[in-house]
């Protein structure tokens, strides 16, 4: 019998991906979405890549109640995937409130049916947020957490305190993946990111511009203390981040986790500046963004990138794809989009 995993914010941009990996390594799997952010037409993408598309249920994990019912209903899961989120850091600090009833109390619904259930995995979506400006680079999981910039990165740190705590007091397993910057989406362009709105993100709001939707991308300060001046992040591919989070079921389901809760990077431990993003987005896709420089964005720190050697040695994952596979995907999916 194939294992079977629930992935929660299944038709999100990194649910998806992982769901496609998911169905392609065998597993069964069950995807639950309240489709507050992400379309249902995602399926249809899935089923052209994979040939099946995943049980959905339309579920708000924040809906006690409703949570209750759906695991009720269908308890048996191997391991729980727990995507589902807000993740706009500029809307959460408008909207606090929203964040932390939203993000915390759908992961302590879920938490609560795991121990009722007996489901003893859980693979929670961290962020490098956590770290804020790291003192050293490469960040290291044993670098010390910053406080949060913003109530989005607080609910990331809650999140972990919360899954801590829970699998001391109840028979469950958990891995933390804390995600550098996702980018890029499936190489066959069936599925990919889906901005609501104006994108907060550099990558779509760059195949956005390149595409004719927005006029101009605004590069956010160039007076950084890095070498071309503008700050610098780890890009990671989404579909090898989607493989790490195979390789976390794997750890989770076949015992072979060391702690009852490890916490991994999940980056390239690559920096690359803005204008890198850009040069290599014009180069791959041979075309010509049209971009200015503007003041810094207020909250958004210098350097990060993943020091990943643990994941590397202890989860068995590695980043695979490069940045030019990244942006040309990105670019293919936007076109698909636009179709
Ligand atoms: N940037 C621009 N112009 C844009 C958008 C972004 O120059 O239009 C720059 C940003 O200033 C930053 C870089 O591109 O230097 C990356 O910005 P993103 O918004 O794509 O990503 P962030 O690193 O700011 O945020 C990401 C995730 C968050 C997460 C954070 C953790 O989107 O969810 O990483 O550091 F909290």
């Amino acid at each position: 019998m194939s294992k079977k995993i629930l992935v929660t914010g299944g038709t999100g941009y990194i649910g998806s991906h992982t769901t496609v990996e998911l169905l392609k390594s065998g597993y069964q799997v069950v995807a639950i979405d309240n489709l507050s952010n992400s379309k249902i037409e995602v399926l249809d993408g899935i089923k052209k890549i994979v040939g099946t598309a995943p049980e959905f249920h339309n579920v708000d994990l924040a809906d006690k109640l409703a949570t209750a019912l759906f695991f009720d209903k269908q308890p048996n899961f191997d391991a729980i995937i727990h995507f589902a989120a807000y993740k706009a850091v500029g809307e959460s600090v408008a909207n606090p409130l929203m964040y932390y009833e939203n993000n915390l109390s759908s992961l302590v619904n879920v938490l609560t049916a795991m121990a009722k259930h007996k489901i003893k995995n859980i693979v929670f979506s961290s962020s490098c947020t956590v770290y804020g400006q790291p003192d050293t680079l490469p960040v290291t999981e044993l670098s010390p957490l910053k406080k949060a910039d913003s109530p989005y990165g607080n609910t990331k740190q809650i999140a972990e305190d919360i899954i801590a705590d829970s699998v001391r007091a109840f028979d469950i397993k958990a891995i933390a993946l804390r995600y550098f910057n996702p980018i890029g989406a499936h190489a066959s362009a069936q599925i990919g990111e889906l901005p609501n709105g104006t994108p907060n993100n550099l990558v779509p709001f760059i195949t956005q511009t390149a595409i004719g939707i927005r006029q101009e991308l605004s590069v956010f300060g160039k007076d950084y203390n890095t070498e071309d001046g503008t700050a610098i992040r780890d890009y990671i591919h989404v579909c090898d981040l989607a493989d790490a989070h195979i390789a976390a079921v794997n750890r989770l389901t076949e015992n072979k986790t060391k702690h009852n809760f490890e916490i991994f990077n999940i980056g390239t431990g690559k920096g690359n500046s803005v204008l890198d993003i850009i040069k290599t987005f014009e180069q791959v896709n041979h075309l010509k963004l049209n971009y200015k420089i503007v003041d810094r964005r207020a909250g958004d720190i210098e350097k990060v990138w993943a020091d990943t050697t643990f994941a590397n040695q202890e989860l068995g994952w590695t980043s695979n794809r490069t940045l030019e596979e990244s942006l040309k995907s990105a670019w293919d999916w936007e076109k698909h989009l636009d179709t």
